[in-house]
């Protein structure tokens, strides 16, 4: 006979209500792998009169997420309500109640992750989180159990799939920025307030997660270097195709020899013929690398209802495992502080850098002088022809492998120079080890 996992689902928005859907409808097949028959029995929300287009049974909903935590019946809290403030309060009651948790949070984890997993620990209580990074792709799971015998050497993602939906779509239907993002808000991929999505806050989110898992180091939000996918114009996504490259945005964790570890997330210029290149609409991946393994990679929907109830409903057969196993099972929690974060400043990549110059004698030559006076090497410098009758004209130049505050400190000094008409666009190029 199956044994019976009674949920307390706090928050029935977009994942909520894919999670309380499918399992209905996979109930069977569920109950049939896991041995267990999983049974919501009470659900927070803040307006129980709600038309939600779908039935749920009269009586379980609650605007008390209280009312889920004191219920010594509830095996499960699932918190799908989003926001730090009260899904931190609801996770940390639940904890200290001794029930299991599971969060899709990943503002959360990335900054109060260390306190909630050492009140897990200490409550002896598991913690999920399989859906707070990367939606339906299982690399909570992968970093967590498949590579649990690899140093985890790099991390690239696309991690974000609203930003991918808007890049797609600017580079394929040559949509506006803004027509891209209501579209993607539309199918129900951004979040409630999508500046978070488009200022790469998202990602970083994600990026710190992984991090902790990978080095045993919490980063804090503010030592990450974020720039989102808000200033990207067509005309770069235009003249990397050029170059042969795709703009996406990566949140790139890695750990260099001295043991600093390197989080950060920016629209990046990857070559068109590696993989990443053609992850496009709402797909995430992640391709990670362990020194045992090698290359790896993880590819699949990054956002959306069903996709990441799919991951939390991961983490509740995780959660029915648990229950039956004094040992546990969620996979390790790192406990050594594996490195240190590294300044931004000292980051190295390639750059992409468009100028829009005054068209008169030496612009060149006095541009690549600044470059040079900063010992930073230049693979390419392209001047399309130019158009109408601007006095500005666009110059591209692609460097080879600076730090970053090097590069920083040149276009700082090729912004003042009279024959640059606007502010410098600089992205990094990533060769992803190609
Ligand atoms: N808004 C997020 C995204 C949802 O677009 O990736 C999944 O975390």
């Amino acid at each position: 006979m199956s044994q019976e996992i009674k949920i307390g689902l706090a928050g029935l928005g977009n994942v909520g209500a894919g999670v309380y859907k499918n399992l209905q409808r996979n109930g069977d097949l569920l109950a049939e792998r896991t041995g267990a028959r999983f049974v919501v029995r009470k659900i927070a929300v803040h307006d129980t009169t709600k038309d939600r287009g779908f039935c749920v049974p009269a009586g379980i909903l609650t605007t008390d997420w209280n009312d889920l935590v004191n219920d010594p019946e509830i095996d499960v809290i699932v918190e799908l309500i989003g926001g730090v403030a009260e899904a931190s309060r609801l996770v940390r009651a639940a904890l200290t109640a001794k029930k299991m948790v599971i969060t899709g949070n990943k503002a959360l984890l990335a900054e109060e992750g260390h306190e909630l997993v050492a009140l897990a620990e200490k409550e002896d209580v598991p913690l999920y989180f399989e859906a707070a990074v990367a939606g339906g792709i299982p690399i909570i799971k992968v970093v967590r159990e498949a590579l649990v015998g690899n140093h985890i050497q790099s991390i690239y993602g696309i991690i974000n799939g609203t930003s991918n939906y808007i890049l797609t779509r600017m580079a394929d239907a040559e949509l506006d920025y803004a027509v891209a993002l209501k579209e993607a808000q539309d199918l129900g991929y951004a979040e409630a307030d999508p500046a978070l999505d488009v200022n790469g806050g998202d990602a970083a989110h994600k990026a710190i997660i992984l991090a902790w898992l990978s080095y045993g180091l919490w980063v804090k939000p503010e030592q990450v270097f974020v720039d989102g996918v808000e200033n990207v114009c067509r005309a770069d996504i235009e003249y990397a195709r050029s170059l042969g490259y795709a703009i996406k945005l990566l949140g790139v964790v890695r750990l260099d020899e001295s043991n600093r570890v390197e989080v950060r997330v920016q629209p990046s210029l990857v070559p068109s013929d590696h993989i990443l290149a053609s992850v496009n609409g709402v797909f995430n991946a992640v391709a990670v690398r362990g020194d045992v393994v090698g290359e790896t990679l993880y590819y699949g929907s990054g956002a959306g209802q069903d996709a990441t109830s799919s991951a939390v409903i991961s983490d509740l057969a995780d959660a029915a495992a648990n229950l039956d196993n004094e040992a546990g099972c969620q996979g390790f929690a790192p406990h050594g502080f594996y490195g240190e974060a590294m300044p931004i400043d000292e980051t190295v990549s390639a750059y992409y850098v468009r100028l829009q110059v005054r068209d008169v004698h030496g612009v060149i030559a006095e541009i690549t002088r600044v470059i040079a006076d900063h010992a930073i090497g230049i693979s390419s410098v392209d001047q399309p022809k130019a158009h109408g009758s601007s006095e500005l004209v666009d110059l591209m130049l692609v460097t080879h492998p600076a730090a970053f505050g090097a590069m920083r400190a040149a276009l700082g000094c090729i912004e003042s120079l009279s024959c640059v008409g606007a502010p410098p666009v600089m992205m990094r190029v990533e060769n992803l080890g190609a």
